[in-house]
């Protein structure tokens, strides 16, 4: 595999949203090969817990437990502790859990020394702006999401999940900050975009400047789950291309 192809592997990532490990077995297994990271999200977690992350794993591949963590300071980092033992790789929580909670849990990431690299939510893209007024933010989403990623990277926290309208904004303002975007559909196929709002090709996501793109049903769903999969990580190759000699 050339250079080019691996780095578009590795920035695949396959959404595993499944009722159970049975369910994901059948149809994320065939494809753990062609991307490289498995996100294991609150529903496959909550009903399987650890043997989830040591399924996906055991298929070779990162993983990214996606358990939006919002608590007490000592809580949070202590389940970053437990996150950390499992060997996820890549872990979320939110930057609305204030800057005692973000800085303890960046330090006890680091502390742990298992690689495991967290990923802040900013303003989930389910919320607008009357949503946000109604619980006490002013902000519009925008500037509450910017305003939320600078807490978290002076926090201690690198990385972050925003959307494909917000991938722009963010690498402008945090040039060095891992950048993770869900919402992303095969080209030609943005108008089967489910319930996401907005969506965007992954080569936009990456030309914008995301480091990893999160699909799931479209790679779940389609036809040919493998052929999709290329399509996508060529997308990827297309936009990492374009970021390396912006036109
Ligand atoms: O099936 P689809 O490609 O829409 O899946 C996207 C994945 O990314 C799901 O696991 C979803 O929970 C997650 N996600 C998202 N939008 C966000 C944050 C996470 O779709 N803003």
């Amino acid at each position: 595999m050339s250079d080019a192809d691996q780095a578009a592997l590795a920035a695949l990532c396959l959404a595993v949203d499944a009722p159970s490990l049975d369910e994901a077995r059948r149809w994320a297994e065939p494809l753990a090969g062609q991307v490289g990271v498995l996100k294991i999200g609150l529903e496959l977690f909550t009903r399987e817990g650890p043997a989830a992350v040591a399924w996906a794993r055991s298929l070779g591949r990162d993983v990214f437990l996606d358990l939006k963590l919002h608590d007490i300071p000592q809580t949070v980092e202590r389940a970053v502790a437990s996150a950390s033992a499992l060997g996820a790789r890549f872990l979320t929580l939110h930057a609305s859990g204030g800057a005692a909670m973000l800085e303890r849990a960046a330090r006890r990431a680091r502390g742990e020394g298992a690689g495991l690299r967290l990923l802040a939510i900013t303003v989930l893209t389910s919320l607008d702006g009357s949503d946000l007024a109604a619980i006490g933010v002013p902000r519009s989403p925008g500037d509450h999401a910017l305003a939320l990623a600078r807490l978290a990277r002076e926090a201690g926290v690198e990385g972050f999940v925003c959307s494909g309208a917000e991938v722009g904004a963010l690498r402008g303002a945090l040039p060095d900050a891992f950048l993770v975007t869900p919402g992303v559909r095969p080209r030609g196929a943005r108008d089967a975009a489910d319930d996401q709002r907005r969506v965007v090709t992954a080569e936009e996501a990456v030309a914008a400047g995301s480091d990893l793109v999160v699909v799931g049903r479209p790679l779940r769903d389609a036809l040919d789950p493998e052929a999709a999969a290329r399509a996508l990580r060529a997308d990827i190759a297309a936009g990492l291309a374009r970021r390396r000699c912006p036109s």
